[in-house]
């Protein structure tokens, strides 16, 4: 293959369109960014990171999210409870290098903010959760992870978007001021799955909003976004971003089937009764996940923008042999089409990794991090 452009060269196969193509390879985004090249340091990027980022190395094509994010997991239920270790999670340094030893790119770090920003005006946000996200940060770039921080479990803002609106992008100003040096491997993510009330043409207004409060600190960092109703590929046509801003990545969640991923989970209504559902990885299964990151890619190229597949992952109610057939597909799909992912999550409810036994679920590790992958 003369040009390593193995994104593009799959989706010529899946479209057949050299119209397609051409927008894709030519280079309408600007240079990649330091972070799409391989980072120097103890360890390397995983393959499919490497390959990824020569391809974007190359300045003839968009970046990809596979050169930006990688490979990643969500260090979910500690920041993001209402205070760190009232979900039964509180992160340490150790958790740090056994990402890192497994190979993974990146973490992405759901955060509270608003739980720990005054109510009134100019809406405070105490220093001890920013010096505790400083650590958080410090910890994942000292490893060459990747970080990605992100406004997680904003309630009131998804209830009342016109009543939190100035809380919402105060608490976004701040965090863009105190990171606006912050290394190039830090990323922001600027509301996870929005829904309800904040969808639609508010949310696009509102995601505008965000975006242009962190760009006044912030203009090269790559940010995160996502579409409404709760971030599902499905809403990616409604999604309208800042034409000239080509450094955003677009992220999307899949959970898909529903039933199966969320089965006995205690904050989904019904969920008792999916108990038993397995995932066989049948033929009309794989097609429903590459029917879907078939869909997500077209709008990617479409509108030459970089993917992150944000959240994924099955509860630890469903059985661990279709628990690790479904995530190792997911996980096979979104890699053939280019897109970063992030593992949801590392320790708790649907964990990869075993806080107490302190070690990985094999079956999900090797799922994730395949010995054969490329
Ligand atoms: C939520 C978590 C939930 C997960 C799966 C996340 O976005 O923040 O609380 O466990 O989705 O439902």
């Amino acid at each position: 293959m003369g040009k390593p452009c193995w994104m593009l060269l799959w989706l010529g196969v899946a479209f057949l369109a050299a119209g397609v193509l051409l927008a894709g390879c030519g280079g309408r985004l600007p240079a990649a960014s330091p972070v799409d090249e391989p980072v120097s340091g103890a360890r390397t990027s995983s393959p499919v990171a490497a390959a990824a980022s020569q391809a974007t190395a190359a300045a003839t094509q968009s970046a990809t999210g596979a050169g930006l994010l990688g490979r990643g997991i969500n260090l979910g239920n500690a920041l993001e409870a209402p205070r760190e270790g009232e979900w039964g999670l509180v992160l340490e340094e150790g958790f740090f290098d056994v990402i890192a030893e497994a190979g993974f790119d990146s973490v992405r770090v759901p955060i509270r903010w608003h739980a720990y920003a005054d109510a009134a005006p100019p809406y405070a946000l105490s220093e001890d959760i920013l010096q505790r996200v400083d650590w958080v940060v410090a910890q994942a770039l000292a490893r060459d992870l990747r970080v990605v921080i992100n406004v997680h479990h904003y309630q009131a803002l998804i209830d009342d978007p016109a009543g939190q609106r100035e809380r919402f992008l105060a608490i976004w100003q701040q965090i863009a001021e105190r990171y606006a040096s912050a290394d190039e491997r830090l990323f922001f993510e600027v509301l996870n799955e929005p829904n309800g009330a904040l969808d639609g043409a508010l949310w696009n207004r509102m995601l505008r909003e965000a975006i242009d409060t962190i760009r006044e600190s912030n203009p090269t960092r790559w940010v995160v976004v996502g579409p409404g109703s709760w971030n599902n590929y499905r809403a990616l046509e409604a999604l309208t971003l800042p034409e000239d801003d080509r450094r955003l990545i677009v992220t999307f969640h899949y959970y898909d089937p529903f039933h199966f991923t969320h089965q006995g989970a205690e904050w989904t209504d019904g969920s008792e009764a999916w108990m038993g559902t397995r995932w066989e990885g049948t033929a009309r299964q794989m097609r429903e996940i590459q029917g879907a990151f078939d869909q997500v890619a077209r709008w990617a190229v479409a509108h030459d923008r970089p993917v992150y597949l944000g959240e994924f992952g099955a509860y630890s109610k469903a059985d661990m042999a279709s628990r690790a057939r479904w995530t190792a597909q997911v996980v096979r799909e979104a890699e053939a089409r280019g897109f970063a992912w992030a593992y949801w999550e590392f320790a708790a409810g649907f964990g990869a990794y075993d806080p107490v036994a302190r070690r990985w679920r094999p079956e999900l590790l090797g799922a994730l991090m395949p010995a054969d992958a490329p």
